[in-house]
């Protein structure tokens, strides 16, 4: 749950708007890294929508997690692109690496690994995303020391 003056400062940006909620939804998201049911409701009452609403917009869009997400995102490209190029060897160098497998995050709100699609840039594949940055070219080595120098970093291992 976000801190009330967090929540507050959230609301004032987009104007205490109802028609703003989806923007209000990608701020929480983008500060909380999900979408806290606590959050959600103290946004309905201050906005005096209903929570069935609230709810059904945070299920329709993938980009939104109602349940909690680690502080780094993995994304594995398993399109047929990057499938056919090795995608899910690299997903379990990853698994290993991190110790989850896809669609968990693990108990220390640390990292949270997603499988998705095409991310439309298969000539780089395989792509895997971390925090948002692609990496191409992907190798279940290069994974595995990626995420292992963002582990010891704690950043995002941009810098290679
Ligand atoms: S299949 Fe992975 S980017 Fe297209």
């Amino acid at each position: 749950m976000l801190e009330t003056a967090t929540l507050e400062t959230i609301l004032e940006r987009h104007g205490r708007n109802p028609a703003n909620i989806i923007a209000i939804l990608q701020d929480i998201q983008s500060a909380a890294n999900w979408l806290p049911e606590e959050d959600l409701r103290l946004v309905c009452q201050a906005l005096e929508i209903p929570l069935s609403k609230m709810m059904a917009l945070a299920t329709f869009y993938k980009a939104f997690s109602l349940k909690p997400r680690g502080k780094h995102i993995v994304q594995v490209c398993l399109g047929t692109a990057c499938h056919v190029r090795g995608g899910e060897r690299i997903q379990g160098a990853v698994e290993r690496e991190l110790g989850i497998a896809g669609g968990e995050t693990d108990e220390d709100l640390q990292w949270t690994l997603e499988t998705v699609g095409c991310l439309g840039a298969c000539a780089l594949g395989p792509i895997i995303v971390v925090d948002g940055e692609y990496h191409g070219q992907m190798t279940s080595a290069k994974a595995t020391r990626l995420l292992s120098r963002i582990k010891k970093a704690g950043g995002n291992g941009a810098e290679e």
